[in-house]
């Protein structure tokens, strides 16, 4: 009989597999709304045609093929591991068998309310919501909140998190606010009436923050500086620049910025990377929500409501109310670019890279120095994009060097992903049965969608103008008969194999009566805990538009047979459910946080081998408190960062009935914070 690890088994009620208030704040209560893609990949002209001028309807498209230059060749898929060639050893300390990287004791699945670490860890909360970074920000102080004290402190609902490097023992960290949830936030919040002050102080808690954190060698801890200088926080009112094919648009233009280049504020901030010349990059997730009144077919599309929105901005600012101000809502969902080197830079959102629900975006560089962004569209039966800039990268760090590199992408070609199974479709039978071929794999295609050049902007479908693709990016990809993915999450390329590798997270939808049913890629209907689809490409030829995937991980309890871990011996896996955020550490091992796990566990962090004999090696390191969801986990040598992200967020909860205390412990506000963990003895992470 095979030894399986601890498995809480409890069933989940809720379709996108959160608590109901967590749908509620964060994404809008997505899952509880018509899917937005209800487009056969066949036509959208109808849709477009009620949210675009007259003139942009008539200007034609021009259509350029470039299918004719991709090259044949597809590089072969991954080798897999064989039950054989693991061994039959367990975990432990002293001989770990496990992968580098990975020897550590696995954290069993639990429900405590802490941040539950292997044995001989330690960890600490660096920041917390709250927490004053800015030169005379206060001390939080939560029953007597403002605007202006949390526009100098340390925002809410931690997402995306990356490290820069600064030197002195201090690096930069800086992470994403993706939302607020004001019901935690405030005593007595009336949802139905917010007060001005509320609102104010929901705008200053999004966003994105840099803050200086500061290693004790001696403890391991990490600890933030206060009123460093490079601290910053950005808002939803911070000004940021408009870049790419789409700025000055008509489409961008509003009564407050004639311009169109000009937008206040980012929102919803999900995952995000780090680019090679020293800035970051942040999805605009889930934008919809915070606007209200829309009528139109284009907004339906991104899920925008037509009654008043959950947070009720639209009462005190007119920009939230389609119906008053159509054209800001197509100012959010861009992938932002943050210099946190330089305190007084202005943001960037960058149009050529298209407008979606941008979970996060994942950079590299191509031989010759180009930038390549992937980025998934975290929606049921959305889609996942790549963009590959030409212009090449300046190696320099002058100012000018830098000002240069933030203009990388703006220019080049947006691509979506279509996915063909090799397996007869019959053989695709929905429960996660593998085909007879014994993987779920096939082969891929990057579809262009146009491309902008500093001349102009080229479309490549049929029907749109290019500024129409860079702004109404998912009806492009309707119309090219991209693939539609099980809510693609984060993307991350291995820095050892250069493959590529894409969560997706659950879609309880898949199969449903009026949905498209399971294929290779998506391999279960009703699939409530995700997959992490494998990429092989010549990403290092821009011309190459073919590649070949995989599915790595189908996830869930290993006792289920339609999971699979790479074919690694299924004792000796942790259960994992509903992948999001993605990272590598330095060994080649894949980290993979969750959000929403379907286990009875809390969610948590999990490192797997990618290559060699134990690929598919997943082991379980951290769990989070009540409620919460793990986010951005920054895998260095001798420290892991993650941010906790809405603790205590369960049905029911309020500030007088929490249901997390964590950080602080009973009779305090529950806070979003960021924690580090590391070894005891000073070692590297899992070795
Ligand atoms: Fe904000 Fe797709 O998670
Ligand atoms: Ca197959
Ligand atoms: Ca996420």
């Amino acid at each position: 009989m095979r030894k399986l690890l601890p498995l809480i088994t409890k069933d989940g009620s809720h379709p996108g597999g959160r608590s109901a208030m967590t749908c509620r704040f964060r994404c809008g209560d997505a899952c509880f709304h018509e899917v937005p893609n209800t487009s056969d990949n066949e036509y959208v002209g109808d849709v477009i045609a009620g949210a675009l001028s007259r003139r942009s309807m008539m200007r034609a498209a021009a259509v350029v093929t470039v299918a004719g230059a991709a090259g044949a060749a597809v590089v072969g898929s991954a080798p897999r591991a064989t039950a054989a060639a693991t061994g039959g050893h367990g975990w432990g300390h002293g001989r770990d068998k496990a992968a580098r990287g990975l020897r550590f004791t696995p954290v069993a699945p639990n429900t405590a309310d802490q941040v539950t670490i292997p044995e001989g860890y330690a960890q600490n909360v660096v920041v917390k919501w709250g927490d004053p970074i800015l030169r005379g920000a206060p001390d939080f102080d939560p029953e007597n909140q403002t605007a202006k004290a949390q526009a100098g402190q340390f925002g809410y609902n931690n997402d995306y998190l990356a490290l820069l490097p600064y030197g002195h023992g201090r690096q930069i960290l800086v992470a994403n606010h993706e939302y607020t949830d004001e019901i935690l936030m405030f005593r007595d919040y009336d949802a139905a009436n917010p007060t001005r002050e509320q609102v104010e102080i929901a705008w200053a808690a999004h966003g994105l923050g840099v803050v200086v954190v500061e290693e004790d060698r001696k403890t391991g801890k990490l600890t933030y500086v206060p009123r460093h200088h490079l601290n910053r926080r950005i808002t939803a009112t911070t000004e940021f620049r408009v870049q790419g094919p789409a700025a000055g648009s008509d489409l961008l233009k509003t009564s407050a910025d004639p311009t169109g280049r000009k937008v206040l504020g980012t929102l919803n901030n999900c995952a995000g990377g780090q680019t090679p010349w020293g800035t970051t990059l942040h999805g605009e997730e889930n934008f919809n929500q915070y606007f209200a009144n829309s009528s139109r077919a284009t907004d339906k599309r991104y899920g925008i409501g037509t009654g008043a929105s959950e947070r009720k901005w639209e009462r005190f600012d007119k920009r939230f109310d389609v119906a008053q101000e159509p054209n800001e809502v197509h100012r959010f969902g861009y992938i932002v670019e943050l210099d946190p080197y330089d305190p007084d830079s202005t943001p960037v959102k960058h149009t050529a890279i298209g407008r979606f629900k941008h979970e996060g975006a994942t950079v590299r560089l191509t031989r010759d120095g180009r930038p390549v962004v992937y980025s998934g569209d975290d929606e049921r039966f959305d889609y996942f994009y790549k963009f590959v800039s030409s212009k090449r990268m300046r190696r320099g760090s002058s100012r000018a060097d830098r000002a240069y590199n933030m203009t990388l992408l703006d220019e080049g070609t947006l691509y979506v992903a279509k996915l063909t199974g090799d397996s007869p479709a019959i053989e695709i039978d929905g429960t996660g049965k593998l085909p007879k071929d014994g993987e779920f794999d096939g082969s891929g295609e990057w579809i262009p969608l146009a491309t902008a050049t500093a001349k102009g902007a080229v479309s490549h479908v049929e029907g749109m103008s290019a500024e129409e693709v860079f702004v109404f990016t998912r009806l492009a990809g309707d119309k090219v008969g991209a693939t539609k993915m099980d809510r693609p999450e984060d993307v991350e390329p291995s820095p050892r194999t250069g493959k590529v590798y894409i969560a997706l997270t659950n879609n309880t939808n898949r199969g449903k009566t009026g949905y498209a049913a399971a294929d290779e890629a998506n391999p279960r209907n009703s699939n409530k805990h995700g997959q992490v689809l494998e990429l092989t490409e010549r990403w290092n030829d821009p011309t190459q538009t073919k590649f070949a995937w995989s599915l790595f991980l189908v996830a869930g309890d290993p006792n289920d047979p339609a999971t699979y871990f790479a074919g690694f011996p299924k004792d000796k896996v942790s259960p994992i459910s509903c992948p999001d955020n993605v990272a590598f550490d330095a060994h080649g091992n894949l980290w993979i946080s969750t959000d929403g796990a379907q286990l009875g566990s809390h969610d948590g962090l999990f490192g797997v081998a990618t290559a060699g004999e134990r690929r598919g090696e997943l082991k379980q390191f951290l769990t989070v408190p009540k409620g919460a969801e793990t986010c951005g986990p920054v895998i260095q040598d001798r420290r892991v960062l993650v941010a906790v992200q809405h603790p205590g967020e369960l049905d029911g909860a309020t500030v007088d009935n929490p249901l997390s205390s964590w950080p602080d412990g009973p009779g305090t506000y529950v806070r979003p914070s960021v924690v580090a963990v590391w070894r005891k003895d000073g070692r590297d992470i899992g070795v």
